[in-house]
């Protein structure tokens, strides 16, 4: 099997994972989770979202996460934002340079997520994209529910396909493919991953695992033999999604690390770091961190 040489890790604790606590975790704590974070490596993290607080009210503190975290240089801290409002918002805030537009590949999902179809979607994202360029901002495109939406079902390749042509279209520099639900097999990521490759450079996508069936890491580990270089993960497997219901939290970051640097694939994450920026949410959190690789390696086992 080839793999690429290097894999950029995506990390979207602070926002794919908190977003989804019922329990208020205070600002200061996500201050402290990102910048542990950077502190291991990542050069990617996902700090919060700028969406109505009262559909997501747990990301409602974002612009003072931003004004407060120590910003490392050649590090990317991009935030969700799903209209125009959402970007005025990241406009005020201090120091956003990226921001991702969130669409998905199923009409249901769509609606229960953001309030509107897939192509009013589409009409919102395309100014919202075109305005973050204009101030020199990258932009990344989500598509959710690419392999099973929790209300349609099965999700045809050939919708993941037209959202991401738009997506890149629109300028989005990456496109998340989101397995939500976490339903996704290996056979079908790929298949999903092929289809979507004949439209977007691979070097283009990126994938974004929910592990509810515990099929994570093996999809991941497809998607890498089939050219993909990004990969999209949660510090102690945090998260969910609030319109996805039974979703359990994305791939645990620390479980990703070690299946690279098993693989001798480079990411420039420092494993222990990680584990221990995991073990410091999930204290906040009150519970253990669900990464099996953070348990393990607290535990000391050979
Ligand atoms: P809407 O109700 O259709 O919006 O919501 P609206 O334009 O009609 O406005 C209604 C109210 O919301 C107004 O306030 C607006 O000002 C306010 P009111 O007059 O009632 O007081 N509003 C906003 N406030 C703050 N920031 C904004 C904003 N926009 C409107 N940007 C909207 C549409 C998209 C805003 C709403 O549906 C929403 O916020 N949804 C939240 C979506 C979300 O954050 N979902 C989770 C992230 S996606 C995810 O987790 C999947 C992913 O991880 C990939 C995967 O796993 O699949 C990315
Ligand atoms: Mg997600």
């Amino acid at each position: 099997m080839r793999f690429p040489a290097a894999v950029k890790m995506v990390e979207v604790g602070p926002r794919d994972g908190l977003q989804n606590e019922k329990g208020a975790v205070t600002t200061g704590t996500k201050v402290e989770l990102i910048d542990r974070l950077s502190d291991a490596g990542l050069t990617v993290i996902e700090s919060g979202s700028f969406v109505s607080p009262k559909w997501v009210p747990q990301m409602a503190d974002t612009s003072q996460v931003l004004a407060k975290i120590k910003r490392k240089p050649g590090a990317s801290y991009p935030v969700l934002v799903p209209n125009m409002k959402g970007l005025e918002a990241a406009a005020w805030a201090k120091g956003v340079e990226e921001i991702a537009v969130f669409g998905a590949a199923s009409e249901t999902f769509s609606q229960k997520n953001i309030n509107c179809s897939i192509a009013e979607s589409m009409e919102r994202f395309a100014p919202v994209a075109a305005a973050a360029l204009k101030k020199g901002w990258r932009v990344r495109g989500y598509i959710s529910c690419v392999l099973g939406c929790p209300y349609e079902g099965e999700v045809a390749s050939k919708a993941v396909v037209d959202v991401a042509a738009k997506l890149l279209d629109m300028g989005c520099y990456e496109i998340s493919l989101g397995d939500t639900i976490g339903v996704g097999t290996p056979a079908k990521a790929q298949a999903m991953v092929e289809a979507v490759a004949a439209k977007v450079p691979r070097d283009k996508l990126a994938v974004h695992f929910h592990d509810t069936y515990g099929q994570a890491l093996a999809n991941i580990l497809a998607c890498l033999e089939k050219g993909i270089a990004a990969t999209d993960s949660s510090v102690a497997g945090l998260g969910g999604c609030p319109y996805a219901r039974g979703a359990t939290g994305n791939v645990a970051s620390e479980d990703v690390l070690y299946m690279l640097n098993g693989l001798g694939i480079r990411t420039g994450v420092d494993l222990d770091k990680l584990a221990e920026a995991g073990r410091f949410i999930s204290r906040a959190l009150g519970r253990e961190p669900a990464s099996r690789v953070a348990r393990a390696l607290a535990a000391k086992l050979p």
